[in-house]
């Protein structure tokens, strides 16, 4: 590298700096929470993959794979590939540790970063982090309804107006070949409307021509055969069971047969929970997922029904009401020493209050102590205890709380108890309180 160039990140992938990265650390708390209220149990895998997996599961003619995977060969000359999302590395992982025999019913989360090579802007990003959801081994509609109703009450849990949630259901294995038929019998008339992309999707795969960013809007696209007329009996019965749990658990949604999902492993039921606040724009896709019920079997397991979704993290942020410094817990006491002997004190004295619960800061630096009450008012603490040589000798401190000004000494042993005891200032924010899900 020229030593002039500026070092800087990567385009479309970004750092995260407080006080944003405790908006995130709030949206990973919740959603953990949710999740595993839901009997969905953590797991992690790798973030590269060899990239025939992706090619397998996602679909040869999907934009992801087409255009967007960061794919590189490693020094073995093998191609390995930047995970564009968590699902299939999840069945590779449920397959290669035999779930499928250990556990019928395999409930499983996960979450980290995601690479596409998309073209960048705001709320899309080259690597963007997701938080993921799947479940093996339950072909009921219920667990379908059970995962969008999640989804749902973790996003207004969370705060965020204006939900609009989108199900459909893109049909079985055999309403597909029904489908494409109906499809290309409306576009192939009508090839000279479409983009060049879709030309070529007439020939490897159709569906994905409803999902085009460039021809979405144009009426060739709005018009074409609609997916919930080509249903069979099964995938009917299907959908229609996830309406009713849907409606037996009050969560408010729309059926859009026009809902179609960008990754080709899709079956059935298929869902998008959008925002429509205004700071999200076009990218208003918080999370979607579907079924993806033959992707076991294709990948080379025992035939395996299979449901999951994914959200986007840095939309959802974008969608949720409050400043980032709401989120972010401000120390319960900074510590202000007068003296060497009392900065000692001081920090021995921090490391007792925190091994009692509390969060406390303190000044390292040779300051004044005007500079560290500065400092300490700076810093949003509730409180401030300041030790000099006449607290030392008394075991005391000088204890302000710096919401009313009122200040008292406290012996040094009540002194958690004390700062505990101190109701949060109403002005100052200590955290959030958090709306319950
Ligand atoms: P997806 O719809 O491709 O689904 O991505 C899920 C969510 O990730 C989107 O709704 C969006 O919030 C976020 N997202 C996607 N691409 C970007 C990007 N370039 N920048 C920022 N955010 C983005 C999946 O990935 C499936 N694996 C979901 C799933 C799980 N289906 C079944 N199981």
């Amino acid at each position: 590298m020229n030593s002039s160039e500026r070092l800087q990140a990567v385009k479309g992938m970004n750092d995260l700096l407080p006080p944003a990265s405790a908006k995130w650390a709030h949206v990973e708390r919740r959603a953990r929470e949710v999740f595993e209220a839901h009997g969905y149990r953590e797991i992690r895998t790798p973030i590269v993959e060899y990239t025939p997996l992706f090619v397998r599961s996602i679909g040869e003619a999907t934009d992801v794979v087409e255009k967007e995977m960061y794919t590189f060969a490693d020094r073995d000359q093998r191609s390995l590939t930047l995970r564009p999302e968590a699902t299939a590395g999840v069945v590779r992982a449920y397959l290669e540790h035999s779930l499928p025999m250990k556990e019928p019913v395999t409930r499983w989360w996960c979450a980290g970063p995601m690479f596409r090579h998309e073209r960048a802007q705001k709320g899309r990003y080259r690597q963007f982090y997701q938080m993921d959801v799947e479940a093996f081994g339950v072909a009921e509609p219920t667990i379908d309804a059970e995962q969008i109703a999640l989804l749902h009450e973790l996003f207004s849990g969370l705060g965020i107006a204006g939900i609009d949630t989108v199900v459909n259901s893109v049909g079985g294995p055999e309403d597909r070949p029904r489908y494409r038929d109906a499809l290309l019998a409306w576009f192939q008339p009508r090839a000279a409307e479409l983009c060049e992309d879709c030309r070529r999707r007439l020939t490897t795969n159709p569906l994905r021509i409803l999902d085009c960013k460039q021809d979405a809007d144009k009426a060739v696209v709005r018009e074409a055969p609609s997916v919930l007329e080509h249903l069979g009996d099964p995938a009917r019965a299907h959908f229609a069971g996830v309406q009713a749990a849907l409606d037996a658990l009050g969560v408010p949604y729309r059926v859009d047969p026009r809902l179609v999902r960008g990754l080709d492993y899709y079956t059935g039921t298929t869902f998008e929970v959008r925002g429509t606040g205004g700071e999200l724009g076009t990218q208003n896709a918080l999370g979607g997922g579907g079924r993806y019920d033959q992707l076991v079997a294709e990948m080379g397991g025992p035939p395996t029904p299979a449901i999951g979704f994914a959200f986007g993290v840095e939309r959802v942020i974008m969608a949720l009401p409050g400043a980032d410094e709401d989120f972010e817990a401000a120390p319960d006491v900074f510590l202000a020493a007068h003296g060497e002997a009392a900065r000692l004190a001081c920090l021995r004295l921090a490391r007792t209050l925190r091994a009692a619960g509390l969060r406390v800061d303190l000044e390292h630096r040779t300051t004044s102590i005007k500079a560290q009450l500065k400092r300490a008012d700076r810093s949003r603490a509730r409180a401030v205890a300041i030790l000099g040589e006449a607290e030392l000798a008394a075991e005391t401190a000088q204890l302000k709380d710096l919401s009313s000004g009122e200040q008292r000494a406290v012996p040094q042993a009540e002194l958690a108890a004390a700062v505990r005891g101190m109701a949060a200032a109403p002005s100052r924010r200590h955290g959030r309180a958090e709306p319950e899900v």
